[in-house]
């Protein structure tokens, strides 16, 4: 079914891209997961009642809106852009509309991915490249000092990894890769998800 149908069915619209102006070289633009990914991620990606799932650079939300509505998990986005974050925000309206029986909050922050303070609940965080791995760093570093402070497992989801994040999270981090779902009849091999976990020492 084409993305814009998928869209009417959750009551949003997500498809479209949008670019920074001014140059901005280290926040990517706009695009959302494909939907044809976000099915195959979730018939295989296993989220427990208790996950809570923020998505970093979420758009119009909808990677928020689908996870919320498919397991009924509370989901944040945070969005920098804020033309972005203003269609994510009408977006929820209509969402909740058709949402009411979920009980889950679904939340929508306006600022930079590596200002947010992370809840020491906040456990599953998603990433369809939406920065540098410059800025990427400084969101890890911030999962890692909240994990230091409030232990538990978390999990990194990256759609379409690029090699500068993978290096980065090999080589300078404890994460380490549990699971590779990848996207059925992908066109490019970067269509696929990378799940790295840091297990919680018992
Ligand atoms: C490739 S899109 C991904 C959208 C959404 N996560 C999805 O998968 O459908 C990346 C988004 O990150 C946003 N972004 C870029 N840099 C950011 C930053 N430093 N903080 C917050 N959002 C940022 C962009 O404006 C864009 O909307």
């Amino acid at each position: 079914m084409a993305e814009r149908k998928l869209d009417r069915l959750l009551g949003i619209r997500t498809v479209g891209l949008r670019e920074w102006k001014n140059g901005e070289i280290h926040y990517n633009r706009y695009e959302a997961t494909p939907y044809k990914a976000l099915d195959i991620f979730s018939e295989n990606y296993k989220f427990k009642k208790t996950d809570k799932v923020v998505d970093f650079g979420c758009g119009r939300g909808r990677v928020a809106f689908y996870l919320h509505n498919r397991f009924h998990i509370p989901v944040t986005g945070i969005e920098a852009n804020d033309k972005t974050f203003e269609e994510a925000l009408e977006n929820k309206e209509k969402y909740m509309m058709r949402a009411k029986h979920i009980n889950a909050p679904i939340k929508f922050k306006f600022g930079l991915a590596q200002h947010y303070k992370i809840d020491k609940t906040e456990n599953c965080f998603y990433f369809f490249n939406p920065f540098s791995v410059h800025i990427f760093r400084k969101v890890v570093k911030n999962i890692l000092h909240s994990v230091e402070k409030h232990r538990r497992t978390v999990d990194l989801i990256l759609y379409y990894p690029i090699r500068e994040y993978k290096d980065f999270l090999e080589a300078d981090t404890p994460f380490s890769v549990i699971d590779k779902i990848r996207v059925p009849d992908a066109s490019n091999k970067k269509e696929k998800f990378l799940i790295y976990r840091l297990k919680e020492e018992s």
